[in-house]
């Protein structure tokens, strides 16, 4: 967080300035949408070889923002590198996703440790350092990890499920043994983001895709206050760091999580309706999203007059234009810039 940041627009927006045209930057803007993406790919042997060889991560965080001129830059990495620098087997099965060695007990947790972390995580700090003495001036560099909630559900599940059972009855039937498993990720995540801004980062953006599943006790126990201790922590070292959240699905709850966990703006799920977040979330700080992936992928009028009606509702207040969740591998990379082009030629309603 050097230089001039207020001439950075995103950064100017994430502390609280309404800007005629918003900044625009995609979740999963790197990704196998994108040709150049998919070359770079077959020069790892796993994905998680991929995102901890700097040279390859460096050059899939740039090929997006190097094709689309995009506002900010995501690191290229994976929130499962956390559990893997803890000490769990991760591995990415081609066309079936992430296959973790699950862990559904307290006694089960005594294998992961914070011995080996910090080596298997400087890799990513690298290519957290490197992207940020290439990337244009005018480029954000957006760090990122998984909330520990999302993160402790791909543990337990060993790997993407369909409800999330399994981590929701090991939350429920043995909170404290949960607890403890929340507890470590709370500490690895803070070590993982404070070393990312160390090296660079100007923002970093928690992912907490599968908060939407949890009744409102648990949402605020193992959503809220993980991100709230979170948030603590990372002020503690930079008290200036803008901190996204996006509690994916959180719904009734996203107010909740916005006002208590600190975080200094709101990442929007495709399904959160704009018309009332103006009142009921931009009132609280600026907001991020939420094009419907699908509409992006359909391109066209539905993407069109969906643009319009986000940016005429949202673009009122603290706005960054973005997704409601991550790139499809299917979309057509000529949407991309023609959303980029639309978001940036359209003036504000
Ligand atoms: O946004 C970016 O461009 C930065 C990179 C990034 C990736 N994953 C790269 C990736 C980010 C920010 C993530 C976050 C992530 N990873 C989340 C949170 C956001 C979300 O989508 O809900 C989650 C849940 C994961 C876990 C994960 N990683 C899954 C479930 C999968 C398999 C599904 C899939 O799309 O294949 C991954 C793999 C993954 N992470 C890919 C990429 C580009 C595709 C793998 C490949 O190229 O072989």
């Amino acid at each position: 967080m050097t230089g001039a940041p207020e001439a950075k627009g995103l950064l100017r927006v994430l502390r609280g300035e309404t800007l005629p045209v918003p900044p625009i930057w995609l979740m999963r803007q790197a990704g196998r949408y994108l040709p150049e993406y998919r070359a770079l790919r077959q020069r790892a042997s796993g994905f998680l070889d991929f995102c901890r060889t700097p040279a390859l991560a460096v050059e899939a965080t740039l090929q997006p923002v190097r094709r689309f001129g995009l506002d900010a830059a995501i690191l290229f990495s994976d929130i499962l590198v956390v559990p893997f620098a803890l000490g769990q087997e991760v591995s990415f099965v081609e066309g079936e996703g992430p296959v973790l060695e699950p862990i559904r007990s307290a006694t089960a947790l005594r294998r992961l440790s914070m011995d080996d972390f910090a080596e298997r995580v400087a890799p990513v700090h690298e290519t957290v350092a490197r992207v940020a003495s290439l990337l244009p001036e005018k480029t954000v560099l957006i760090g990122f990890a998984g909330a520990p909630w999302t993160v402790a559900s791909y543990m337990v599940e060993g790997g993407t499920s369909r409800d999330f059972n399994a981590v929701k009855a090991f939350a429920f039937a043995d909170p404290d043994g949960f607890a403890a498993l929340i507890d470590r990720l709370v500490d690895a995540t803070i070590a993982y983001l404070v070393g990312q801004v160390a090296a660079g980062a100007e923002v970093v953006q928690l992912f907490d895709s599968w908060a939407g599943i949890l009744p409102e006790s648990a949402f605020r126990r193992w959503v809220i206050e993980p991100t709230r201790r979170i948030v603590a922590a990372l002020r503690a070292q930079y008290p200036q760091l803008p901190v996204i959240g996006f509690p994916r699905g959180a719904g009734l709850m996203y107010r909740a999580y916005f006002r208590e966990t600190g975080v200094s703006a709101l990442g929007l799920d495709s399904t959160v309706p704009v018309t009332i977040v103006r009142k009921t979330l931009q009132s609280v700080g600026p907001v991020q999203g939420n094009l419907d992936p699908v509409q992006l992928v359909v391109g066209g009028t539905a993407m069109d007059d969906a643009v319009t009606a986000i940016r005429g509702s949202l673009g009122q207040g603290p706005f960054i234009f973005n997704l409601g969740h991550g790139v499809l591998p299917e979309t057509p990379v000529e949407h991309v810039a023609e959303l980029v082009a639309l978001v940036r030629r359209e003036a504000a309603a």
